[in-house]
């Protein structure tokens, strides 16, 4: 049987242990806080919802005892704090950072074989910061920030083609940044044909526009960052995992040479299975997407420089 741990059980960490077991992802779900109560409470009440609706799984919310969190499979970081109206993921590394180092030395005290999953922004350079701190093989450490863009870029192309969702495939990679991210239209489709073969360059470029401020909207609109695609995205990865399925979803991977980049974590698409990231698949760029791979890497780069710790 499987056991999860979330850290942090504000709004993204929440909703994600709330996916984990109504969608039967994970039967063994920690939720721990440094916020005294919060994780008990919201985990009471899931309890109380997992009665109503019959399901087969126990959650049970600490404040800040990692030796619940004991022998997890699993670990998704959440803890930290979310951006404000106006703000970009990169001016959280101050607080952040402190907050994910911390959490990482408490989380493999108890479970140093865990594959972690983390969301913390700015996630790409806290995933390294991960790497960095815990010295884990690198297939254990994955950024879930690819499979949140991906899903907010199949939600733009559907409403654009007036495409029914599930029907719409595409993909984002680079950073998980505003001005980072690549919506990879030339490789959209719905059912197999091409979005091109729906939309205008125009309207392709406002997709792919819309995609990367897709977070900054949402944060607009809420006054804070969103967390029900977040959550579903995180237990995405958890799932894929967990059932072994090699599903190939954007990660933010250790990268060592592919895609021409190294000593960095970044999205690129990914095998995930049951040891984490199994295998980072290099699909081949055109010149103009090697050039916005090449400066997105650049400004994950510059963050990273920034890390104090
Ligand atoms: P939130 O403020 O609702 O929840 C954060 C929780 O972390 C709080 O309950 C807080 O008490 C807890 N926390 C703080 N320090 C802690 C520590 N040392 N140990 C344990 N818990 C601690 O924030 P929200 O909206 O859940 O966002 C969490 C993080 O996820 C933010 O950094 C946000 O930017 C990021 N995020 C990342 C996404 C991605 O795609 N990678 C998407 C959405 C949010
Ligand atoms: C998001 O994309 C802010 O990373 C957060 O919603």
């Amino acid at each position: 049987m499987s056991k999860v741990t979330v850290i942090g059980a504000g709004n993204v960490g929440a909703t994600c242990a709330n996916v984990l077991i109504n969608e039967g992802i994970a039967h063994e779900v920690v939720l721990l806080d440094i916020k005294e109560g919060v994780s008990e409470g919201k985990a009471m009440d899931m309890m109380q919802a997992a009665n109503i609706l019959r399901l087969d799984a126990t959650i049970k919310g600490v404040t800040n005892d990692y030796s619940a969190t004991a022998d997890s499979d699993v670990v998704i970081i959440t803890s930290g704090i979310p951006r404000k109206p106006g703000m970009t993921r990169e001016e959280l590394i101050g607080v952040n950072a402190g907050i994910v180092k911390s959490v990482t030395e408490n989380v493999l005290k108890y479970s140093p074989k865990a594959i972690i999953v983390c969301v913390s922004n700015p996630m790409d350079t806290m995933t390294y910061l991960i790497h960095k701190v815990s010295g884990l093989p690198k297939n254990q450490i994955i950024g879930m920030g690819g499979a949140l863009d991906s899903a907010r870029f199949r939600y733009y192309l559907s409403q654009a083609m007036g495409a029914d969702y599930n029907d719409v495939d595409g993909f984002v990679i680079g950073g998980h940044g505003d001005t980072t991210m690549i919506p990879m239209t030339r490789l959209a489709v719905n059912r197999g044909v091409p979005a091109s073969q729906y939309l205008d360059k125009e309207t392709l470029a406002k997709v792919a526009a819309d995609t990367m401020v897709g977070g900054a909207t949402l944060t607009g609109l809420l006054g804070t960052s969103a967390w029900y695609a977040p959550g579903a995205a995180a237990a995405s990865l958890v799932r894929a995992i967990l059932n072994d399925s090699k599903a190939m979803i954007t990660c933010s991977a250790l990268l060592e040479g592919e895609y021409g980049e190294k000593d960095l974590c970044i999205g690129v698409p990914c095998i995930l299975g049951k040891n984490g990231i199994e295998k980072i698949i290099e699909i081949e760029l055109n010149d103009e997407e090697k050039e916005l791979f090449a400066k997105s890497a650049a400004a994950v780069h510059k963050t990273n420089a920034a890390l104090p710790c």
